[in-house]
């Protein structure tokens, strides 16, 4: 990763700031910024004049620090220094610095693993253990139904033992789907088909009314390397979700079409875009309050009685195993639209 460089004089004019600097600010080069006053330069990022301000001000300047810039969306980290001449007093000063974005994103992403194995394990451990009673349930409520086949309350009390111990064994399958490892069979993938098979599973598992659903692949799709049986399961997921969300009317647009991954920003210029899809999942449901679409990819997630919010982790899971993205933005009482980009071809191998 590059490091940003910017240094001013002690009047305050610009003496150098590096391509990296003008990348990270997201500023554009012009010819006379240099002796020009900084904080004319930078006039749109007045987060960091605020930082170049005090070079000269403070006793103890800043050793690696940090400074998010909010219009950005960016993280930099950052150490200033005075430039002294031979005599010991201060001429300038200067900064440099490396967008941490990216490394902050990656560092997230494995608290977030971390979390989710410890968890994983003691999921897999409870989900393992209640397997057996729950199946034991099963088969003695089916040997009390025949002891008793006259009488009607007795058989309609053990209809509903049935029902909910089949419910909480697939809860504790769903569970144990989740904490599994993904291990991708990879096979060259028709997307196409793909969505095809999600929507008619979906339909199976959530009844979906009147709800229009239309798909659009754009002609020409590349096939992808990817597991078929697993992503049938992001895009049934994402379907049901539409459907449960959707309350039997409504529409729902599933759309693909090539795209390309960005290389990391440090990296752009030597690593090119990767070619990729992007499949779109749009409804015009109800949306997703604002302050929880954070959180819905969080395993036991949910707002629904009977939803183990297991469903958007697991999507998350088999996309993340596919070096793929998945983003989702909602706006309340217009709908949702869930992205999901994937390579064309998997760069880091077969098996995960
Ligand atoms: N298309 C959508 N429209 C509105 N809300 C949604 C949509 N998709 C997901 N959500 C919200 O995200 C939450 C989490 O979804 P997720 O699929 O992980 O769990 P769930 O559907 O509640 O349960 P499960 O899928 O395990 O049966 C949902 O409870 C719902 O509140
Ligand atoms: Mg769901």
């Amino acid at each position: 990763m590059r490091n940003g460089v910017i240094a001013f004089r002690r009047d305050g004019t610009l003496a150098l700031m590096n391509d990296e600097a003008y990348r990270i600010f997201g500023l554009k080069a012009s010819e006379g910024d240099v002796g020009r006053p900084f904080a004319d330069v930078l006039r749109e990022r007045q987060e960091i004049i605020r930082v170049l301000s005090g070079a000269f001000e403070l006793s103890h300047l800043p050793n690696r620090a940090e400074l998010r810039l909010k219009e950005l969306d960016r993280v930099i980290g950052y150490t200033l220094s005075q430039v002294r001449d031979d005599g010991g007093v201060p001429i300038g000063a200067v900064m440099f610095f490396k967008d941490l974005t990216q490394v902050e994103q990656v560092e997230e992403r494995e608290r977030l693993r971390d979390r989710l194995a410890s968890l994983g394990e003691m999921a897999a451990g409870i989900a393992h253990e209640l397997k057996n009673p729950l199946a034991g349930i099963e088969v003695m409520a089916g040997l009390l139904r025949r002891q008793v086949p006259d009488s009607k309350d007795a058989q309609s009390l053990l209809a509903d033992i049935l029902s909910e111990a089949k419910l909480a064994n697939a809860i504790v399958v769903e569970m144990l789907e989740f904490v599994r490892p993904v291990r991708l069979q990879v096979e060259r993938t028709d997307l196409g088909e793909v969505i095809q098979q999600s929507v008619t599973m979906a339909e199976s598992k959530v009844n979906r009314g009147d709800i229009a659903v239309l798909t659009s692949v754009e002609p020409g799709l590349p096939m992808i390397e990817s597991d078929h049986h697993q992503l049938s399961q992001v895009f049934t997921n994402l379907i049901a979700n539409a459907f449960e969300a959707m309350n039997g009317k409504g529409r729902i647009m599933i759309s693909a079409m090539t795209a390309v991954i960005e290389a990391d920003p440090a990296f752009a210029g030597i690593h090119p875009p990767t070619p990729a899809v992007l499949i779109e999942v749009a409804d015009d449901g109800p949306g997703i309050p604002g302050d929880l679409t954070d959180r819905i990819f969080n395993p036991f997630f949910t707002t629904k009685v009977t939803g183990t919010g297991l469903g958007l982790a697991i999507v998350r899971k088999i996309v993340d195993a596919h070096d793929g993205r998945i983003d989702v933005s909602s706006t309340p009482d217009t709908g949702t639209r869930f992205r999901v980009t994937l390579p064309v071809s998997s760069a880091s191998g077969w098996f995960k």
